[in-house]
């Protein structure tokens, strides 16, 4: 037995170290200023939490073999490691995937190992996880991305634990008027001024908070929602394009990461997945149900409808355990939304639709809080 608990330690410091390296991802997304930067680096960090999964799985069952009491906390990951691992990602691709090479390395030698029906549950884990591994480095070195994959030297030097102040922007907003149908600019202000901040955001909870075994799961969940809302900046952007619109010329806030800055976990979700995207489902729902609108478009909103629903529930599941206080941490997040002039109070932005509250977790008392407040106050958009 032996050998087949030295294999688990094993897979789970690969497992460990894979969790640092989310973090190191993560903290790339805002200080880079390429719009495409931050969606190609979306992408490696989910192909690395898929990575994770079948690790972390056959680390949850070999806790329960030993009948262990989970006090697993890997340290936070050195910053001088981190901003060293930064440096070889600015020098090469390459470079920047030496610790995947590493993990594979250790991931290999594992799996050679585990040639007895004994290991062969050790042996699915780590192959699967090596499966994507090698996704992850033919993605790194795929020649499609090559031009623009690489992250601004200047930008580098901001890295740290913590997320800069404000997120790097590839131009400065537009405030002149741009002559393009409404529809088009809703296209453009849709990827620059929803998805690229909420990919921010989630990137800044993986880059400021510790995740270790017990919440791993939350951390596979962002890194799903990051590179869904890094597929919907992808549709959104190509569509505005091919209707002649320039990213440069859109005029952008960032109030998403100025509100969710500097507040815990739980109110950061709040803030953004359970209110701001719950808003978000219904605008998409109100794209798709209007009939005038074009085919393209109703299409493009109703599959970016389907993975809202799966943030907010992500928002509403985590809160509940994450904090043992639900009101104190409301009444955090509807003050902060409220000095960005994000108001819940009143009106409601769209009618209710009870049956989306419910598919994306709202309790019942929710729900009827929402429509007390539709009887009361009405409704803003019709
Ligand atoms: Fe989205
Ligand atoms: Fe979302």
């Amino acid at each position: 037995m032996d050998k087949f608990q030295s294999l688990l330690k094993q897979s789970e410091l690969c497992l460990e170290s894979m969790i640092a390296l989310v973090r190191v991802f993560a903290s790339f997304i805002p200080v880079t200023s390429s719009y495409r930067n931050k969606c190609q680096i979306a992408k490696s960090l989910s192909l690395l939490s898929y990575a994770i999964r079948p690790l972390h799985d056959l680390k949850i069952s070999g806790d329960k073999l030993n009948e262990i009491e989970n006090e697993f906390s890997p340290p936070g990951l050195d910053v001088q490691s981190a901003e060293n691992t930064c440096r070889e990602y600015v020098e090469s691709r390459n470079l920047l995937f030496s610790p995947v090479l590493e993990f594979k390395y250790c991931l290999e030698k594992i799996s050679k190992e585990c040639n007895d029906l004994v290991y062969e549950r050790i042996k699915w884990s780590v192959d699967s996880s090596l499966l994507k591994l090698n996704e992850l480095m033919d993605y790194a070195t795929s020649e499609q991305i090559t031009p623009e994959f690489g992250v601004n030297t200047a930008d580098v030097l901001f890295l740290k634990q913590t997320s800069p102040e404000t997120p790097s922007r590839e131009f400065p907003s537009n405030q002149n008027k741009l002559n393009l149908p409404a529809q088009t600019i809703t296209l453009g202000s849709n990827f620059i001024n929803l998805e690229i901040p909420t990919i921010e955001c989630c990137a800044s909870i993986l880059n400021e908070f510790i995740f270790d075994v017990k919440n791993t799961t939350l951390l596979l969940e962002i890194c799903i929602q990051i590179d869904e809302e890094r597929r919907h900046a992808e549709i959104l952007r190509a569509e505005f394009e091919t209707r002649g619109g320039k990213i440069e010329e859109l005029s952008f806030h960032l109030r998403f990461w100025m509100m969710s800055r500097d507040e815990d976990l739980a109110t950061r979700l709040y803030i953004h997945q359970k209110l701001g995207e719950w808003i978000g489902i219904d605008a998409a729902m109100f794209t798709v149900k209007d009939k005038s609108n074009e085919a393209v478009i109703r299409e493009i909103y109703s599959s970016i409808l389907l993975d809202e629903i799966d943030h907010v529930s992500l928002g509403n599941k985590w809160i509940r355990r994450l904090t043992p206080d639900l009101n104190l941490v409301k009444e955090k997040a509807l003050s902060k939304r409220k000095r960005f002039n994000e108001t819940d109070e009143g009106p409601l932005k769209f009618k209710l639709n009870e049956m989306m509250c419910r598919f994306s977790g709202f309790s019942i008392e929710e729900i009827n809080a929402f429509r007390k407040r539709q009887e009361e106050y009405g409704v803003i958009v019709r």
